[in-house]
């Protein structure tokens, strides 16, 4: 078991024991404001609670949730981590670094490949190796900016045993992004089975009992005024007439404002940025966007999160090295190369001739997420490689939208 030598004692880095439960969760829900009855809910499938003790005293916490990325349809292991807190007395004697290096250490011995976070500061996580993996869009509008496109009644409400036909549907959306929650069936079915959030469900007419092809989750809430506010909680569909029936759903909620936290590709396929609804009134915004940074993203484990991704790679014959900077894990130093070896890929050691693509485990790990390309990366100065090899880099990390839904945040 790690033990650290702080100023003011030796402490122990540990799972923590049931004793040591209540201390935590007092650190945790005073430091993030939460309900003190019970934690709020995560799309994992279980946690982990970890604490730094001294003399019996839990001076820091936090909580690990097991759940899964999908990236371009390869289901990895990832770490979430939520809920960092330190006592007050004893913040700023390096508790909580110590407790954040030896759990992504206890991740990569556990076969755990990736991790994430929602950070309450960037620059906090990014001396363990994160960095910004995905933005999120937050749109606002009136429910009679959104068009009351009549395919509206051609939507219904989910029943609790389908989580299975939207687990499917989930699935073959997912594999299109470059990274974004696995969400499995037992998920799906707590999500139709929760009381708080409302689904509705889009068949293609003449599919139904078959064909989901698009879906809404909403739940409701209070705004600073206490006008009613409809949440999107995830939204996807599939077609321009999915997009009209569920948009257009939307747009008869008895309540002041619709909120969506959307990615910039739905946001763009619902139309909503340009709403061909009627204009009820003069210049008042029709629809308010903003972007902000969400999550950090951190590659655990290289080698293994490039051999799990080995046969998504694409066809052809090609080779590239890769040069990661890590100080906190140096197994990931090792240098590697992925073999295009024709209809499949390989990653092997890297050999002296092999093109190079070179850069710190940060952007590494946006590269591999693929919130930035590689030549994104190397324009910017942020990693190096040489040009003949950019169009095999950015072959093999294509980037798009990493992006994770308002639903799957911890
Ligand atoms: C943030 C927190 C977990 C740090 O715990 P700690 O045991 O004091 O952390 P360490 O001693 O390992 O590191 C201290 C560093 O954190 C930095 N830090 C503390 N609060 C910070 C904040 N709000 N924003 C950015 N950095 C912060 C300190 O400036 C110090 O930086 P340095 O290493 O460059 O000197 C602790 O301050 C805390 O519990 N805060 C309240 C809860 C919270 O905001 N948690 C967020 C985690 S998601």
């Amino acid at each position: 078991m790690p033990v650290l030598d702080a100023p003011s004692g030796a402490a122990e880095i540990r799972t923590a024991r049931p004793e040591d439960e209540e201390q935590a969760w007092k650190l945790q829900h005073t430091a993030f404001s939460l309900e003190k009855d019970a934690p709020p809910p995560h799309p994992g499938s279980h946690e982990e609670l970890r604490v730094v003790v001294r003399g019996g005293k839990v001076v820091s916490c936090l909580t690990l949730i097991h759940a899964e990325l999908s990236l371009k349809g390869v289901d990895l292991p990832m770490g979430g981590i939520r809920h960092v807190a330190t006592h007050p007395e004893e913040q700023n004697q390096g508790y909580a670094s110590a407790l954040m290096r030896d759990t992504l250490r206890k991740l990569r011995a556990g076969g755990i490949l990736t991790t994430v976070l929602f950070p309450f500061s960037f620059r906090y996580y990014r001396k363990f190796g994160y960095e910004l993996g995905g933005n999120h869009c937050q749109f606002w509008c009136r429910p009679n900016c959104i068009p009351a496109y009549a395919e509206r009644r051609e939507c219904r409400r989910g029943r609790p045993d389908e989580g299975a036909a939207l687990a499917r549907f989930y699935r073959e959306r997912s594999s299109q992004s470059v990274c974004s929650m696995a969400r499995d069936e037992r998920r799906w079915n707590a999500l139709c089975g929760d009381p708080a959030i409302q689904a509705v469900i889009h068949e293609a007419p003449g599919h139904e009992g078959t064909g989901i092809d698009g879906y809404v989750l909403l739940a409701e809430s209070r705004d600073s005024y206490g006008g009613r506010v409809l949440r999107v909680l995830d939204l996807a569909a599939d077609g321009a007439r999915a997009w009209r029936a569920l948009v257009g759903y939307l747009s008869q909620a008895p309540v002041e404002s619709v909120e969506w936290y959307a990615s910039a590709a739905d946001l763009a396929a619902s139309r909503l940025m340009h709403s061909p609804a009627p204009l009820r009134e003069g210049f008042k915004p029709r629809g308010i966007v903003t972007v902000r940074p969400m999550f950090q993203f951190r590659v655990v484990d290289v080698e293994a999160a490039l051999r799990a991704r080995a046969a998504a790679f694409p066809e052809g014959t090609y080779r590239l090295a890769l040069r990661v900077t890590d100080d906190l894990l140096p197994e990931n130093e090792k240098p590697l190369a992925v073999h295009g070896l024709g209809e499949r890929g390989e990653v092997r050691r890297a050999g002296p001739a092999d093109p190079c693509l070179e850069g710190d485990i940060r952007i590494f790990s946006q590269i591999f997420c693929g919130y930035m390309s590689p030549s994104e990366a190397v324009s910017q100065g942020l990693a190096r490689c040489p040009a003949e090899a950019l169009e095999t880099a950015d072959r093999l990390f294509p980037s798009g939208e990493p992006f994770i839904s308002e639903l799957d945040r911890f």
